[in-house]
């Protein structure tokens, strides 16, 4: 089996940030983002990964390279232009070359392995499998009404969700999937959705299947959820023993390694590896790359001072 991770996505709403590094590159907890997508392939025994990749590719293969220094094999696949799930995993058909493979969405954080879910695909034979998971607001994803462990329908962000059951962004996929590709239509977003792929699996009679994640699962994408996924990997405060830090630390608090840190008090933030950050005031809920430097306090801010906007 073969790895495909999707990180094509520009991070906008990580701007600005995300216009120096990528989002897959991002620091979380003192690693880079991608190493946890490589931790759960790893103990799935994949190492054969490609990656997909936007106009963020030079950046991507030069801070991730081979992948050697991460115990991978890697490959790069270039999407022309960002249209969605389906269309971006098309372009991975030479890359799989007739392998089964499993689809994991770049900005996703699992805490725990998946790799029994690639048990249960490959012991099932099914055409595909998908991870879904009960939360709250299932609106905001990919919904699956399940019977037994089939999935028997999908639908993409409905208004009124017929369970609670989302798709948690880890797909499992047999050879069937590449003659779907050419014959999806744009949806009401104007993207070519995978759920859509996996709904004409199903209405040709496959067997498509769910696995129930019952852990936590997080993405990356907002300021508001990179904080709380660094938080929870750092396993709460973590100021690195190198970094040098004046001022008052309140929890939640991320500091990288050798990083300089000067204000009045930090909180529920964020301050990379190196960053060198002088605020004379309070810092709150800030993701901080630096060098920055401010007059008074700073709030629900994304700064990386060498950007010019
Ligand atoms: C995508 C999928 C959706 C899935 C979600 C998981 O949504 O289209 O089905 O539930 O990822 O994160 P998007 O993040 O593109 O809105």
């Amino acid at each position: 089996m073969k790895g495909l991770i999707l990180a094509a996505g520009k991070g906008s709403r990580l701007y600005p940030i995300t216009h120096l590094i990528p989002k897959p590159l991002l620091p979380l907890a003192n690693r880079v983002t991608m190493e946890y997508a490589f931790d759960r392939m790893k103990e799935m025994g994949i190492t054969e990964i490609g990656i997909v990749v936007g106009e963020n590719e030079a950046a991507m293969r030069e801070g991730l390279g081979d992948g050697s220094k991460f115990g991978v094999k890697l490959s790069f696949v270039r999407q022309p232009e960002p249209k969605g799930l389906a269309h971006a995993v098309s372009f991975a058909e030479e890359f799989v070359a007739g392998d089964s493979f499993v689809l994991y969405l770049g900005d996703a954080i699992y805490d725990r392995s998946l790799a029994e879910f690639k048990d249960k695909f490959e012991s099932s034979g099914c055409a595909n499998l998908n991870l879904v998971m009960a939360v709250e607001d299932p609106s905001r994803f990919g919904v699956a009404n399940v019977e037994g462990d089939r999935i028997v329908k999908l639908v993409e962000k409905p208004k009124n969700p017929e369970s609670n059951l989302a798709m948690a962004g880890l797909y499992f996929f047999g050879p069937k999937i590449w003659s779907i590709f050419p014959t999806l239509q744009p949806s009401a977003r104007g993207e070519y959705e995978i759920t859509d792929a996996i709904q004409t699996l199903i209405d040709q009679g496959e067997t498509v299947l769910a696995g129930e994640f019952k852990g936590t699962w997080f993405d990356t994408g907002t300021l508001d959820s990179y904080l709380e996924t660094s938080f929870f990997l750092s396993g709460g405060d973590d100021i690195d023993a190198s970094a040098n830090v004046q001022g008052n630390t309140t929890s939640p608090v991320v500091i990288g390694k050798e990083a300089t840190v000067s204000c009045n008090s930090i909180e529920n933030s964020v301050v990379f590896p190196g960053a060198v950050v002088n605020v004379s005031g309070n810092i709150k809920n800030c993701i901080l790359a630096g060098p920055v430097t401010a007059e008074g306090d700073l709030e629900n801010q994304i700064i990386h001072g060498d950007w010019q906007g």
